[in-house]
């Protein structure tokens, strides 16, 4: 009898513990490209916390940047990713990245991804702020869509990569190993899987892996206004803080400059910079152009500069938004482009043909975030990190349009291929405990978790966006800092849910930010702090 117990107890422990070669963590662009290459060598698990399409690779419009054109060079793409990141990116990963551009475009072709042609038959090339060339391969206006598609559908069809949708990574499972050497500015931490939360039985399951991907993108939702959508909430990032891994460069938040402006509507809809590329002019409410009061590229100078130009009129103007004006343009030829804004314009009763479309600028791109090598490896040992929530040295202070995709794409194969070298070296960490469920009985208070979220997106909104000051981050820190202290205690005592989860993640990401930002002191990039106006260069 005894012994049937223990059997009994033993299979249901077994049940909630998974082992698996590669653990990834999202499936956007990054986690399944990963999750395609490493297949070839071992068993891949891929959670996401939604249905596998979700993220922000899905509602990507204007495309992917590469030196595709004999008119364009590697020469003029690095100059332009290394103009628009203002001194900060890493030359040599720029360089990287750049030219191994053109050969990952041919791998997703070949994976089928469908980007559009010109009538020559030749791939149809956009252009986009900042760059000086056309060089941006796209899918109409739903560039994002058609890659997540088609790349899920591979992973659906490969016998070797298990995917659990709805399945939410709480935290990594990491062990200090003291007395070790520590490679570089490696820390002395290793990953041995992540604890996942079933978010539909509210299980927690023990996942544990030889190697560990976080792949969870952006955190836009930091903000009240951004085109990200629900699921893009900093949770990679926030997992590696607590587990004391190197986050960096968190003070960039890219404010996209033309979100479609529509009170009310959440995630915010992006009208593509390549519309601009495309021959859009901006104009305040009054119908005058303005951008050339900014920068000699008016509309097409990079984002940083001219979201905070939008910021500045609408300020000194009182108005809520600024327009964006493709009144001028063939008309056959926009909505050919640009099928998927011209529908959404229309369903709100803007016919972009000849109605000039009301545009605000909305959180859009994280910059920084888990600091990794040229081959994704964190700081933490066999924990990589890919995609929008790494900090790879390829953006610099301020990302290039279209450049996010690409460093996704190729650092996502760079990780695969380390990972694999290294996965017969390494066995699963067998000592490792349960989920601890004790003092986790209480229901959460919903309401309570619903006005902290507003509190802290108002909090990041007023005082750490667009155009910041000592006083601001000072005040926004204090009151951060209640909700942070408010949360803790009702995280120890509630159920889990995901709400609650991304709340927490979301008061350490922005605690990151905040810190950041109050650490630099100067203006570089997107990060603008009127008490520093200018750039330091002895920083
Ligand atoms: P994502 O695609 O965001 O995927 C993250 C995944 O992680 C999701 O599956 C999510 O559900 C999952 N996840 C998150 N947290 C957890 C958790 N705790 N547990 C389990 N799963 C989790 N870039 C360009 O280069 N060109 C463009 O044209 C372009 N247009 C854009 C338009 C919009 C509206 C937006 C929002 C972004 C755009 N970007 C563009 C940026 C680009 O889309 C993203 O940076 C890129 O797609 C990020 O890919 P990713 O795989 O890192 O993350
Ligand atoms: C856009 O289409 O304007 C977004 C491109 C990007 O974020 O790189």
């Amino acid at each position: 009898m005894r012994y049937l117990y223990l059997s009994l107890l033993q299979r249901a422990i077994e049940y909630m513990k998974s082992k698996v070669d590669f653990l990834v963590i999202g499936s956007g662009l990054a986690g399944l490209q990963f999750a395609l290459k490493a297949s070839e060598k071992g068993k891949v698990l891929i959670v996401t916390k939604a249905s596998i399409d979700e993220g922000n690779t899905k509602y990507a419009q204007g495309g992917i940047a590469a030196v595709i054109s004999d008119k364009d060079s590697f020469q003029k793409h690095i100059e332009d990713t290394l103009i628009s990141g203002d001194g900060l990116c890493d030359r040599e990963v720029v360089e990287m990245v750049v030219r191994e551009a053109p050969e990952k475009i041919r791998e997703l072709i070949s994976l089928g991804v469908d980007f559009d042609k010109n009538k020559k038959g030749e791939l149809d090339l956009s252009r986009e702020g900042g760059h000086s060339e056309k060089r941006i391969l796209h899918h109409k206006d739903v560039t994002g869509e058609n890659i997540e598609e088609t790349l899920a559908g591979r992973v659906k069809e490969n016998n070797n990569i298990e995917v659990w949708e709805h399945a939410f990574a709480i935290d990594l499972i990491t062990q200090h190993h003291l007395g070790r050497l520590v490679k570089r500015w490696h820390t002395d931490i290793a990953c041995y899987g992540a604890y996942v939360l079933n978010l539909k039985t509210r299980e927690v399951i023990t996942v544990l892996s030889k190697v560990t991907v976080v792949a969870t993108g952006g955190v836009g939702n930091l903000y009240q206004t951004t085109t990200n959508p629900p699921v893009a909430t900093g949770d990679g990032i926030a997992m590696v803080y607590r587990a004391k891994g190197i986050i960096e460069n968190m003070e960039f938040i890219q404010f996209h400059p033309t979100a479609l402006y529509h009170p009310g509507e959440r995630p915010s809809f992006l009208i593509t910079e390549a519309l601009r590329g495309f021959g859009a002019v901006l104009r305040t409410t009054d119908g005058k152009k303005f951008m050339h009061k900014y920068d000699e590229r008016g509309c097409l100078a990079p984002r940083d500069i001219v979201a905070r130009a939008i910021d500045n009129e609408m300020k000194v103007r009182g108005d809520d938004f600024v327009y964006l004006d493709c009144t001028h343009l063939n008309p056959d030829e926009l909505i050919s482009r640009f099928p998927n804004i011209h529908r959404k314009c229309l369903s709100i009763g803007i016919d972009m043909r000849k109605d000039m479309i009301p545009v605000i600028p909305a959180a859009h791109y994280l910059c920084g975030g888990i600091r990794v090598d040229k081959n994704s490896r964190s700081s933490i040992k066999r924990l990589y990190a890919i995609g929008e929530v790494s900090s790879t040295g390829l953006h610099g202070a301020n990302r290039l349009a279209s450049n996010s995709l690409l460093e996704a794409v190729v650092f996502a194969d760079h990780a695969a291929m380390d990972a694999m070298a290294d996965i017969n070296s390494y066995s699963w960490q067998e000592d490792v405990p349960e989920w601890d469920y004790e003092g986790t009985s209480h229901p959460e208070e919903m309401i309570l978790v619903t006005q902290s979220y507003k509190e802290m997106q108002m909090i990041m909104s007023n005082y750490v966006g667009i155009v910041r000051s000592n006083l601001r981050l000072q005040r926004a820190i204090t009151r951060l800092e209640i909700i942070y202290r408010e949360t803790e205690e009702l995280y120890k005592k509630s159920v889990l849910s995901r709400k609650l989860c991304e709340l927490r993640n979301l008061i350490n990401v922005g605690y990151l930010v905040i810190k950041m930002a109050q650490a630099r002191h100067e203006s570089r990039g997107l990060h603008y702090n009127i008490d520093y106006p200018e750039k330091n260069d002895k920083l």
